[in-house]
């Protein structure tokens, strides 16, 4: 019973699809730009494709999440020294699919209905490639997250500098899947150097595309009265690392448009 396609780009509307084919001058590479860090897309998913792909997911994984929390240190006050030297790690509460382990109930639960497939799919990564502009590595990340009403990540920025591949940045592409019970979830992140900017990613079938590290926060989720138990917010994550220099190409994934590259757009 698969609900997700097997390619990303079959989710597409026609202004998807020629961000994936590099044809929209506005979106294609947009995050070569060093000033920009953050892209919010609408109207690129089809949102009746997207709001069936939802209500699958939230059936097939809503009891197979497991929490994921990292409270406020409990000496963050009380261990303070000096006046205005608080220091606040990432805080975070939400909960995960665990779709690295083959063997757990979620990874079959989202290979039944199609998710990872969908997640894995060239597509998927090459629409990645095209907003970011990059040659990424074939090998990304995925990952799902249900943000509940109260769920939120604090303040964090993203940066791995212990990990050589990720700490010249990378890039992150989210797809929102927001059941109807949610009033909003925003992004907030920073321009010139303030958190000072604000985007709702509460949406179904809305893009963000991140080239991190930079500094940013979730809200917490607020549910419409009376509509707690079915606030959710689903994401579907991809992670994807720079290629190297001279990596082979059937290792990459390319922009579109690239000379001499094959492009991953495949015209069902
Ligand atoms: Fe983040």
């Amino acid at each position: 019973m698969k609900r997700f396609p097997s390619q990303f780009a079959d989710l597409l509307t026609p202004k998807g699809r020629r961000i994936l084919e590099g044809k929209d001058k506005a979106v294609s590479g947009a995050l070569l730009d060093p000033a920009r860090r953050f892209v919010a897309l609408q109207g690129v998913v089809d949102v009746a494709k997207a709001t069936a792909c939802r209500d699958a997911l939230d059936a097939a994984l809503r009891d197979l999440v497991v929490p994921m929390e990292d409270p406020i240190p409990v000496d963050s006050i009380s261990g303070m020294t000096m006046n205005y030297m608080e220091l606040l790690p990432k805080t975070v509460r939400v909960r995960t699919a665990l779709l690295e382990n083959r063997r757990s109930r979620s990874w079959k639960a989202a290979e039944a209905v199609g998710l990872t497939g969908m997640l894995r799919s060239d597509t998927f990564a090459g629409f990645a490639a095209a907003v970011s502009g990059r040659v990424l590595r074939r090998n990304w990340g995925i990952q799902v997250l249900c943000y509940g009403p109260g769920d939120y990540s604090g303040p964090h920025n993203d940066h791995h500098p212990e990990e050589a591949e990720a700490r010249d940045g990378y890039v992150d592409m989210h797809l929102s899947l927001t059941m109807p019970g949610v009033e909003h979830q925003y992004l907030v992140y920073e321009k010139d150097h303030h958190l000072s900017e604000m985007t709702r990613v509460s949406t179904v079938g809305g893009l963000t595309v991140y080239r991190l590290p930079f500094w940013h926060y979730t809200t917490p989720v607020v549910a419409r009265r009376g509509a707690e138990g079915e606030a959710r917010r689903w994401v579907l994550l991809g992670t994807f690392l720079d290629a190297a220099p001279k990596a082979r190409p059937a290792s990459v994934v390319v922009p579109p448009g690239q000379p001499g590259v094959r492009s991953p757009v495949r015209v069902a």
